[in-house]
């Protein structure tokens, strides 16, 4: 076991009143999972994808060698997070002898941490689940923080549950496999964290966006550290959503809405919430809340890491329509987080109709 201090790479907690896991970003983390695994873990089950498992399933099997384990697929894909899937991962469980002492690892994208996260937590009324992410946006986002669930037709989500894991173990080597295409999701996440919490990140991302982009190592790197280091300082201090986790739905109010309006086939979530962040950025300047300057640096900030796919062809009353289903309605009110500079951001339900119409068409146009 190496020695805390003699760590490369950083470790952050999420530390609540009920419990406390590692975070841990490093180069190779995956090869040490089995520091993770509780001392008298029964079977263990890896729940991941095919594609998941074809690109980067050798490093996790190396890792695990001689520990006994299975693997578990699912699907893949937005359109099949859904509950039959866990339903029939649950029963193969069974059917492979797992118990109360089995431990699940959720290897792959956001989909995978959320699906097998929430497998793990109701099968037979919960059994530890360790995370693994291999997407950057699950990386920075989707794996810390508990969040698990799947969808319903009615909406994204829907059906979840809290379940914290025992670790969240980020390696960015695995990201290596990852298209282009998806990376750059991923990377809106990270201007969202720089938006929301972290002006130094934000002049980061800004000043070395070439490095970013070509996925130079040590930048990767760093980026990813200071996100799930936000997100872990965020979930620690307020784990079910009060004021403080509701600044991660910074874009997230818009982008949902626009997932839906095109069946989840058009956008991947990181580019719905890079359009969901324009809009909330004309909302707030249209609210008063941020400067015509800053609006204009962010605005910036997130079309250099673009573009964001076209968005022709979506009628704004449709989204406008679907904000007020939006899961995180409250007494039927939309909490919009709006930025009030860069590195901060507020939450509030008071905002005009008209003027959120006009964010979402002057974000279409
Ligand atoms: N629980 C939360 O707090 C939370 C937060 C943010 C997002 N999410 C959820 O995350 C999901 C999106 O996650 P995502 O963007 O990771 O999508 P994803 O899980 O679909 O992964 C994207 C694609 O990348 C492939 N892939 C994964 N790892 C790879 C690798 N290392 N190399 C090559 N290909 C790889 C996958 O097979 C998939 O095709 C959404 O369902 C969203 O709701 C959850
Ligand atoms: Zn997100």
């Amino acid at each position: 076991m190496i020695a805390w201090y003699k760590m490369p790479m950083p470790s952050f907690r999420v530390e609540t009143p009920g419990h406390s896991y590692p975070a841990i970003v490093e180069r190779g983390a995956i090869g040490r999972i089995a520091e993770h695994l509780p001392a008298r873990a029964g079977k263990v089950f890896v729940v991941t994808t095919a594609d998941v498992w074809k690109h980067v399933g050798a490093a996790l099997a190396n890792a695990l060698g001689t520990i006994a384990h299975e693997t578990l697929e699912l699907p893949g894909g937005e359109d099949q997070k859904r509950l039959a899937p866990v339903e029939a991962l649950a029963e193969e469980m069974v059917r492979r002898g797992a118990d109360r002492t089995t431990v699940v690892i959720a290897f792959g994208g956001g989909i995978v941490n959320d699906m097998g996260g929430f497998l793990a937590a109701i099968f037979m009324r919960g059994v530890p689940v360790i995370q693994v992410p291999t997407t950057l946006l699950a990386q920075v986002d989707a794996a810390v923080g508990g969040k698990t669930g799947v969808n319903l037709f009615s909406g994204k989500n829907l059906v979840g549950s809290f379940h914290p894991p025992l670790a969240v173990l980020t390696d960015p080597a695995v990201l290596d496999s990852l298209p282009d295409r998806e990376y750059r999701a991923g990377l809106w996440e990270i201007v969202k964290a720089g938006i929301i919490r972290e002006p130094a990140l934000y002049a980061y991302l800004s000043e070395h966006r070439d490095d970013v982009l070509a996925r130079k190592p040590d930048t990767v790197d760093h980026i990813i550290a200071e996100s799930v280091r936000m997100k872990c300082e965020v979930v620690s201090t307020d784990e079910r959503e009060g004021d403080l986790r509701r600044i991660l739905n910074f874009g997230h109010t818009f982008g949902h809405a626009l997932e839906a309006e095109t069946a989840y086939s058009r956008f991947l979530h990181g580019e719905a919430v890079a359009w969901g962040m324009r809009a909330a950025v004309f909302l707030a300047e249209r609210t008063g809340h941020l400067s015509a300057e800053d609006s204009v640096d962010i605005l910036d900030l997130i079309e250099r890491y673009g573009p964001i796919p076209p968005v022709n062809g979506i009628p704004a009353q449709n989204l406008v329509a679907r904000l007020v289903h939006d899961k995180k309605t409250i007494q039927g009110k939309v909490h919009f987080v709006l930025p009030v500079r860069i590195g901060e951001v507020t939450v509030t339900p008071d905002v005009d109709p008209k003027l959120v119409d006009e964010a979402i068409r002057c974000a279409l146009a």
